[in-house]
């Protein structure tokens, strides 16, 4: 079966990548992936200084999902800048995540890993887990002002990894600025925000940061994922590579991501859970699928979602 992609002219050896967060912060974890199946190396979304991220408990599993407030954990731009080169050996595309707190973090950043050539550079608009920071993706005009200054100092692909949106009004006009920026793919969804998750036995929250409050993630929600690569690969006509992350933890579930957009799929949780394996697995669980629906690729089947 043939699992390869294409993001903004970049090739993929394979459509399955982990999502920006998952075990991706150290040198170890990102070569790690430069030895599995993944068909990308993407890196923990990173600030301008290093960060020890919120303190712990920061993630807990339960049935059909987990909770995180990580709160951005990483090395700090400049040894990724210094890394990006080093991991090019493993011959995957690396997918540069980056964040930051306020314009100026994410122009001062992007200018320098821009330089260190990434394959990919994905913007993340999304985190929900900065005590006192909103994410910026819910704020049309800071969303336009930040991105219009980094896609100045940015020639390698640029893409958005946006939070999901739970209204049509949101996603068009969030269609409408992306346009006018000019990204070259977008990232669909981060984990939902802000969600609780209560041990009754405990009666108390599960995980430290926030009182509780943190970014859900894992099967539960997939059908928030779907929607928003579903809505923005139709705003998009197609035209926008989309890369589909939340709830996948099989290969059929990245196969409805596929059907509704998605050109590559990213993996969070189940990454999290079962480590570098879980790419094997959802290749041939999504091979099965596919080879009995007939198609003989996984880009054969993208946005052929039916509708009623
Ligand atoms: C975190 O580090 O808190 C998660 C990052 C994100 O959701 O973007």
């Amino acid at each position: 079966m043939d699992f390869t992609t294409s993001i903004a002219g970049v090739r993929f050896p394979s459509c399955f990548m982990n999502a920006a967060g998952a075990r991706c912060v150290t040198r170890e974890e990102l070569e790690t992936l430069g030895r599995s199946q993944a068909g990308a190396i993407v890196t923990k979304s990173m600030t301008l200084e290093p960060r020890q991220g919120n303190p712990e408990p920061r993630y807990y599993a339960f049935t059909n999902g987990s909770i995180n407030s990580m709160g951005l954990p990483n090395l700090g731009y400049r040894a990724y800048a210094a890394l990006i080169p080093e991991l090019r050996r493993f011959g995957k595309p690396i997918v540069a995540s980056v964040a930051g707190f306020g314009e100026e973090d994410f122009v001062t950043i992007a200018t320098a890993i821009n330089a260190s050539k990434p394959d990919l550079i994905e913007v993340n608009l999304s985190c929900p887990n900065i005590p006192g920071e909103p994410q910026i993706g819910y704020d049309a005009d800071v969303t336009e002002r930040l991105l219009k200054r980094v896609r100045k100092v940015v020639t390698t692909p640029m893409g958005v990894k946006l939070p999901p949106y739970f209204d049509p009004a949101h996603q068009d006009k969030m269609a409408q600025i992306l346009d006018r920026v000019g990204v070259e793919f977008l990232s669909v969804i981060n984990s939902v925000g802000n969600g609780l998750v209560v041990d009754l036995e405990k009666e108390s929250v599960v995980i430290k940061p926030k009182g509780g409050f943190g970014g859900l993630g894992g099967p539960l929600i997939k059908p928030m994922a779907l929607a928003n690569v579903r809505a923005f690969w139709k705003l998009f006509g197609g035209r926008v590579p989309i890369i589909g992350t939340g709830g996948i933890a099989s290969g059929g579930d990245a196969f409805e991501h596929l059907l509704c957009g998605a050109s590559a799929v990213q993996v969070g949780t189940a990454f999290v859970e079962e480590g570098t394996g879980v790419f094997e697995r959802l290749e041939s669980e999504l091979a099965v699928v596919l080879g009995k629906k007939g198609y003989d690729s996984a880009s054969a089947c993208v946005g052929k979602l039916k509708e009623l």
